[in-house]
């Protein structure tokens, strides 16, 4: 047993990190003010340093080799439901996903806890502005999906409830942007927020715990994956339970594209052959061979996602006798994961809690130099965060579905800050934003102008409001051409 970490009682503390080789969290120790140290005993309290060792051992001074496939795995492509509907009824399939959405047995659930460092955004990604035109955040693409696909399907008074994960490090912030802007116009009663847990961020090759002020060790998010843990431990799952909801429409929070309520993947997901009904996923095909995106793959049978850097090169290469490429299928991060998949996971007989398998990411962490005393933002990854991620529970599921899509009618994902050459930029993000909107215009009777380089020589923002998909611009208002040079938001 741990001894009892006293604030007050330095003695309680030292040798107890001094053994997992963590003493030096204590270095301003005599700096600290009463208040102070109480908060970094607290700190410390709440991590699990034996755990924590191990995981140092394991992920920090070893780097793991193949990932979740291991060397002697039979992987294979995953199969998956075609984009055009072949072998399936598309039409049956969006009628039974919508009757779910009709009966209220569908949430919405987006997982924002994430710190955006990619991006350099200081504060909650979700507050980021998509909306070349209106400067509409993140936050507000998701939230108009949703409010239109309540109009849309819930027609006999169900709602479609929201939940929202943050983590410590944004939750307060998040909330207040909801406030500020009157949660968007949905009720504030069906937006849930809900806080993940944290790991402390470890100094690469030490696996020293970083300081992120003299008296506060520097803590990260555990990842998407840590969302089936916080659903049940945050008492959302209760909430989802006691509402009657039966599946949860997964998305991410970067992504203004992004169709948050799909009634024909949800009704896939419930309904498809060879679909459990537990966790279903969406793919895009891959750009090239070397795109950096996890790729689904059966791996000894179960639907999985490996992540590019753990696919054997030889396999990302592999192609079909017509040429494309047979490890096609890019994962763009979106599932549907059933609430009785997600109570079974995070029960006593499920993976440890909910709890899925860590994964080292290493990161520019900012941290306090223990020689001077200086916080230092470094320039180069100086860090390792240790993360979870949601898909490594799709091969727990007793099968797994995986439905193809179209990378411009869904995927714009903003992860870096925009600089030429630079891809899943605010600035891509827009252009591809234009090439949707472009494209359904067009489907409805208007003309784009298009420059010499065959872009659409303008910019088109569309809120989900006016359409979510192309079939919305054939009713109501339709412009019947874009001047060559305009700025539209509709
Ligand atoms: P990313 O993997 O893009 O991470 O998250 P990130 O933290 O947003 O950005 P970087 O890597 O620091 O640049 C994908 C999605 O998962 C969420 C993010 O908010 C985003 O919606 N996420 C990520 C969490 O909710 N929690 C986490 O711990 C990590």
């Amino acid at each position: 047993m741990p001894p009892t970490l006293n604030p007050t009682d330095l003695s309680s503390l030292r040798p107890r990190l001094d053994e997992v080789g963590q003493g030096h969290v204590l270095a301003f120790w005599d700096q600290l003010s009463e208040l102070q140290r109480a908060a970094l005993a607290e700190q410390i309290r709440s991590i699990d340093l034996g755990g924590l060792t191990r995981l140092i051992d394991e992920h920090v001074r070893a780097k793991p080799g193949a990932g979740a496939a291991g060397p002697a795995a039979d992987i294979r492509p995953a199969p998956f439901f075609s984009r055009d509907g072949r072998g399936y009824d598309r039409a049956a399939m969006a009628a039974k996903g919508a009757e779910l959405i009709r009966a209220g047995k569908v949430a919405a659930f987006t997982v924002a806890g994430g710190q955006g460092s990619r991006l350099g955004y200081d504060g909650p990604k979700g507050c980021f502005v998509a909306g070349a035109i209106t400067g509409k955040p993140l936050f507000a693409f998701l939230a108009e999906w949703i409010l239109a696909a309540q109009r849309r399907h819930c027609t006999g008074g169900a709602v479609i409830p929201w939940y929202i994960m943050t983590s410590p490090i944004n939750h307060a912030a998040t909330v207040d942007f909801f406030r500020k802007h009157a949660f968007f116009g949905l009720r504030e009663h069906d937006v849930m927020f809900f806080q993940q847990g944290v790991m402390p961020s470890l100094e690469m090759g030490t696996g020293r715990m970083l300081l992120n002020q003299k008296g506060e060790i520097a803590l990260n998010p555990d990842g998407h994956g840590g969302s089936l843990r916080a659903l049940k431990a945050s008492g959302a799952l209760d909430d989802l339970e006691s509402r009657g909801v039966e599946h949860l429409s997964y998305t991410q929070i970067d992504n203004p594209l992004v169709r948050v309520i799909d009634p024909l993947f949800i009704g896939l997901h419930a309904f498809g052959p060879g679909s459990s009904g537990q966790m279903s996923s969406k793919m895009v095909p891959k750009a090239h061979a070397g795109e950096k995106v996890g790729v689904f793959c059966t791996v000894n049978g179960r639907t999985s996602v490996i992540e590019y850097s753990d696919l054997p090169a030889e396999l990302s290469a592999a192609k079909n006798p017509d040429g494309s490429l047979k490890f096609l299928a890019g994962s763009i991060a979106v599932h549907v994961i059933g609430v009785k998949f997600i109570r079974s996971l995070t029960s006593g007989a499920g993976a440890g809690g909910g709890a899925l398998p860590w994964h080292r990411a290493e990161k520019k962490v900012p941290f306090v130099d223990l020689k001077t005393g200086q916080r230092v933002e470094p320039s180069s990854n100086n860090a390792v965060k240790l993360e979870a991620f949601v898909f490594d529970a799709i091969p727990l599921a007793e099968s797994s579905i995986v439905l193809e899509t179209d990378r411009i009618e869904e995927f714009a994902p903003i992860k870096n800050a925009s600089a030429p050459g630079v891809a899943d930029s605010p600035d891509t993000c827009t252009v591809i934003q234009t090439h949707r909107a472009a494209r359904w215009l067009e489907g409805a009777g208007c003309r784009i102008p298009y420059n010499a380089a065959g872009e659409p020589d303008c910019v088109i923002e569309l809120s989900p409001l006016r359409a979510c998909e192309a079939g919305d611009l054939k009713t109501g208002e339709t412009p019947k051409a874009i001047p060559a040079g305009a700025r539209v938001a509709m």
